[in-house]
């Protein structure tokens, strides 16, 4: 039976959030997701095994345990789901784990195994430690989901041979495997799959000195000459996601190629992403343009969400779920009961002194 549960809505939620956010970002160099064609460049820059990977530091410690002991225990480690935003690198560390464990790796995903034979089939031809990626594994249908608990848990998979009162469950043996299943969405997972995880990484938004070093990395595979301080500028411009800190150091090399000798500078980087228009703070024309109508047009709030939305012609959507998130991780805009509030910060970002009376707000709204 294909019963509702409360999952669904949440997750056509969050399917749309990804088209509103492909659909508002474009153009722009700061999407965290991935553009259809940005996939070998990609998999050229990943690092290949945990010592290579930085950032993360506790999920780098905490997988190398796992892995370690699995290793000496000469077992395929309990099962692994990585959470976290778009671009931080769950994919990288699903390939890292099966290269320290020298696996197999098998990759499919949610969306992908659209019935639970699909999954069957995977499932039964997996050889013994095989890693079994499942990306974007919130998607999965529920009787494949149904099945692979079974699979999880005791290594086993029911085959339903013919229909309706004649059907038989053919159970079948399937090699111990270890599951990595990765997720932007982990409260979307219903509890028995969430449960059935031995370990779940949580993946954070990386700090500038670790952008700074992934920078570094990167311009050294791409043969790009980087200053230290434009891999500091690009660093701070990078939302914290190293999708975004590559896609931008790929765009300045054009600029430096194109515009002078090849080599990025401070003031090479600079100039490309005023041009590029991503800002100090890594906030592009959308994300500017709704603090700009905050502060500016409405006096720095508050306002309804759908008042902004039309000062700005945009959908409140794309307003709410696309520009805004950002806005208030950086703390330049707050959501209050009574609508947006740029803050102190948001009007110093502007260039603007702050109204005497925003001194006060943080105590009011926290
Ligand atoms: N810790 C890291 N060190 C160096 N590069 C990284 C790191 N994390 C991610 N990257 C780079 O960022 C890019 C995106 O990473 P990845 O594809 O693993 O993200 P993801 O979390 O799987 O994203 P999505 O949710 O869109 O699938 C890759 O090119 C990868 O090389
Ligand atoms: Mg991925």
């Amino acid at each position: 039976m294909q019963g509702e549960r409360p999952g669904d809505a949440a997750g056509d939620a969050l399917a749309r959030a990804e088209e509103a956010e492909l659909a508002a970002r474009r153009d722009s160099l700061v999407s965290p997701l991935a553009d259809a064609d940005e996939s070998a460049i990609e998999s050229a820059l990943r690092p290949r095994r945990l010592t290579d990977f930085t950032g993360q530091a506790r999920v780098r410690e905490q997988l190398s345990l796992i892995l370690t002991s699995a290793l000496r225990r000469g077992r395929p480690p309990d099962h692994l789901l990585l959470a976290g935003p778009p671009g931080l690198g769950k994919t990288t560390i699903a390939m890292i784990v099966a290269a320290e464990l020298g696996a197999l790796l098998r990759v499919t995903s949610g969306p992908a195994i659209e019935r639970s034979g699909d999954l069957a089939a995977v499932l039964s031809t997996l050889s013994e430690g095989e890693v079994l990626f499942i990306d974007e594994i919130h998607r999965l249908a529920r009787p494949a989901e149904e099945m692979l608990y079974l699979a999880m848990e005791d290594f086993r998979v029911d085959v339903v041979v013919g229909k309706g009162p004649g059907a038989t469950a053919i159970p079948l043996d399937i090699a111990p495997f270890t599951l990595v299943g990765a997720t932007t969405r982990a409260g979307l997972l219903p509890a028995p799959l969430r449960d059935r995880f031995g370990f779940t990484a949580h993946l954070d938004f990386y700090a500038p000195g670790e952008l700074e070093h992934i920078v570094r990395r990167s311009a050294g595979l791409l043969g790009v000459r980087l200053t230290d301080e434009a891999a500091a500028e690009l660093a701070a411009r990078s939302r914290g996601t190293p999708r975004v800190a590559n896609r931008l150091l790929r765009r300045v090399r054009d600029y430096a190629e194109v515009r002078a000798d090849g080599q990025v500078t401070l003031e090479i980087a600079r100039a490309a992403l005023e041009l590029y228009e991503v800002d100090a703070r890594g906030l592009d024309r959308l994300d500017r343009g709704v603090l700009d109508a905050v502060v500016r047009r409405f006096g720095g709030g508050p306002v309804g969400l759908s008042t902004l939305a039309v000062a700005l012609g945009e959908e409140a959507e794309t307003v709410e779920v696309v520009a805004e998130p950002f806005l208030v991780r950086c703390g330049l805009l707050a959501r209050t009961p009574r609508g947006r509030v740029a803050t102190a910060a948001g009007w110093a970002h502007l260039g603007l002194d702050p109204p005497a009376s925003l001194a006060e707000l943080p105590t009011l709204f926290d």
